[in-house]
């Protein structure tokens, strides 16, 4: 199973392109699904409402962007290890834990997320914050324990952590925070976007990378790359905040200028926004050109972030 996709990727551009890459990119999304819905799977110790609170975040419904950008990135570099999965389990993790915190009273204050209510309206505050610190530690057990070589497994960890750690995802949300209603520059917005939610997109590509056993060089390419679709990721999420419908994206709308967020259409407008996204996706794209045919559903997934209506 673990090569097995590649190969299927394979045999699929081989045949007929485009429907087909849709088939690839169905099958990369259920393999992330099912083995997050086998890590969610817990033991008589942990108690019943952490593990309730777990599930209803983490199977809901999400894009599973983070995830399947590691499994492309393993694909695209010709080879998937088994710290592959176990790094798209984590990566997607992690990020579900920081959703859950960011749509805290305290944070965002949300109460709709991947269509449901959000985790503290159902579960309560404490046991929200609990089932956010319960998925960031067992992703990194997830990825500790994958049966990869112990050299690739820390550097994995290494990297994995720097992401989610204080210069990075908790800083940019930090600075998201002190940001609101004031007044910002450029600099410090793209120094947010990209911590916030940058990095992580980052390290979803150099952990895949990683994990196939990829070189330096592959492995800057497709950092940059992730950099570039990051930010044009939260870009987009901020255009949609403003124009997008609450039914489609699963979450509230509005909110960035109910908080005074510092955001690229405050900023920018809409129209420069909607450019400086569309740009940054040809940049991003433009990185993936020695990887050949084997990179097809990075591109098409940068396309499908600029587009995206959820
Ligand atoms: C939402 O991320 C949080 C941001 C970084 C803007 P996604 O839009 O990828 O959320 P899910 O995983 O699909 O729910
Ligand atoms: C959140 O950015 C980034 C995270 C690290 C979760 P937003 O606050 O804009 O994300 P949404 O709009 O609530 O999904
Ligand atoms: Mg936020
Ligand atoms: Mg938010
Ligand atoms: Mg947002």
């Amino acid at each position: 199973m673990v090569s097995g996709l590649h190969t299927l990727f394979g045999f699929l551009m081989s045949t007929s392109g485009e429907a087909l890459l849709s088939q690839y990119m169905a099958q990369v999304r259920q393999e992330v699904d099912q083995a997050l819905a086998s890590v969610a799977t817990y033991e008589k110790g942990c108690p019943a409402v952490l593990g309730d609170a777990i599930r209803h975040i983490l199977l809901a419904p999400g894009k599973r962007l983070r995830p399947m950008l590691v499994l492309m990135a393993s694909d695209a570099c010709g080879n998937r290890s088994n710290a592959t999965i176990a790094s798209a389990c984590a990566v997607e993790m992690i990020h579900t834990y920081s959703l859950i915190h960011d749509d805290l009273p305290a944070m965002d204050d949300d109460e709709l997320r991947r269509g449901l209510p959000t985790v503290h309206v159902v579960y309560g505050e404490a046991n929200a914050i609990l089932a956010g610190d319960a998925l960031l530690a067992q992703a990194f057990e997830v990825l500790a324990r994958s049966q990869a070589p112990a050299p690739q497994v820390v550097r994995c960890l290494q990297e994995l952590t720097e992401a989610a750690g204080p210069c990075q995802l908790v800083g940019g949300q930090v600075d998201d925070l002190q940001a609101e209603n004031s007044v910002g520059d450029a600099q410090q917005l793209q120094a947010i976007h990209e911590r916030k939610t940058g990095a992580m997109f980052r390290v979803s590509l150099r952990l895949g990378a990683i994990a196939a056993g990829a070189n330096e060089e592959q492995i800057q390419r497709l950092d940059t790359y992730g950099k570039h679709l990051g930010l044009a990721f939260q870009i987009v999420d901020d255009l949609l905040d403003l124009q997008g419908d609450v039914a489609q994206l699963g979450k509230q709308t509005g909110k960035d200028d109910e908080h005074g967020k510092l955001t690229y259409p405050a900023l920018m407008g809409v129209t420069e926004s909607q450019e400086m996204a569309a740009g940054l996706i040809n940049q991003a794209c433009e990185q993936l050109e020695p990887f050949g045919e084997s990179a097809e559903p990075l591109r098409q997934l940068a396309y499908f972030v600029l587009e995206r209506n959820n």
